[in-house]
């Protein structure tokens, strides 16, 4: 065992190490284990009342993750940005295929991820993705970043059918309430946890359409004020991440006027990448930001400022 670490299980660190043959030797560890267990480090566990991720900031080792709409877009740059940071990621999609695509992608570059199929707006699925991630690590999930989202259609509020509202509300914020209810035990557990949730501009500001995702998204972000001050006192942040338009397989799919228009709008005058926003996550689920729960962190170019 290394000083300074708690062994959980079998030693299983080299994933974090910049040497090769190390990493050489996790990947076959990887490919062989069928329960994987980290070693974390003891500082992680000093501060209680959890406000501590672990001594060295954005050191995510030993943090178990997972990451919703992880296939594709925005989810790809998030799984990646974190798990660089040598958190062992659950990368979780309705599409198991762009999520298992994500998982050997990422393992090629050395990181530690797992692809796992999810559909968030079933109880079902999600349990049983809980069921997966603790059947594959020991350890319980520190951080959850609930990225997955559908757009809807762009109608008008009063030609929605409402089985397509329901569809949009059933992914959007039905979605992050059953992912929180089923990983926010984990982190009580260790008096210890981020949540980060993916709201966008469109629930605070509103837009003509589409309206069932602005109403959805304007839930997220009052969800996750609500769900902060609930989750303080058992060591547990939450944090909202308000993204504008951002570069990803859905902007190709949305009107290009729209498109246009919305770009117009922001004041850095360009969309963003989804690193960009994979990079103000990474920093909330760090240690170094430590005295903020219940806030929004807009990443929109300017667009949204309050
Ligand atoms: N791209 C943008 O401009 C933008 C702007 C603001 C907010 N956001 C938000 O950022 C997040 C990621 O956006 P993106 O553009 O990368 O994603 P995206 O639009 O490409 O994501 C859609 C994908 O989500 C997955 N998905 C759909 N339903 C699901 C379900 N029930 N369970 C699990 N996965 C499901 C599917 O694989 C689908 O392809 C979303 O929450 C989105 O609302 C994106």
């Amino acid at each position: 065992m290394l000083p300074g670490f708690l062994q959980l299980g079998v030693h299983y660190n080299a994933m974090g190490s910049t040497r090769p043959e190390a990493r050489e030797a996790f990947g076959e560890l990887y490919q062989s284990a069928d329960r994987l267990v980290v070693d974390v480090p003891e500082s992680a566990f000093e501060t209680k009342g959890g406000t501590s991720m672990g001594a060295a900031a954005q050191d995510l080792s030993g943090r178990v993750a997972v990451v919703t709409r992880a296939g594709g877009g925005i989810g790809v740059a998030i799984v990646r940005r974190l798990a660089s940071a040598g958190a062992m990621v659950f990368a979780a999609d309705r599409n198991a295929e762009g999520s298992n695509e994500t998982a050997t992608k990422l393992q090629k570059e050395g990181l530690m991820v797992f692809g796992a199929a999810v559909d968030v707006s079933d109880p079902k699925s999600v349990t049983m993705l809980v069921d997966e991630v603790h059947s594959k690590v020991s350890q319980p999930v520190a951080i959850l970043v609930n990225n997955a989202g559908v757009r809807g259609p762009s109608k008008e509020l009063w030609r929605m059918e409402f089985e397509k509202w329901r569809s949009v509300l059933s992914v959007d914020l039905d979605g992050v309430f059953l992912c929180c209810l089923a990983f926010l035990p984990d982190m009580f557990k260790q008096s210890l946890g981020r949540v980060i949730n993916i709201a966008s501009v469109y629930g605070k500001e509103g837009f003509p359409t589409p309206s069932a995702y602005a109403a959805a998204k304007a839930g997220v972000i009052a969800l996750g004020r609500s769900l902060s001050r609930q989750v303080a006192q058992k060591g547990v942040l939450v944090h909202t991440v308000v993204p504008g338009i951002i570069r990803s397989p859905r902007s190709e799919n949305i009107d290009p006027q729209e498109v246009q228009r919305a770009i117009s709008l922001v004041p850095l005058g360009r969309p963003g990448e989804p690193e960009e926003v994979a990079a103000l996550v990474g920093l909330l689920a760090g240690s170094e930001i430590t005295f903020n729960t219940g806030s929004t962190w807009d990443v929109s170019g300017g667009k949204a400022t309050s």
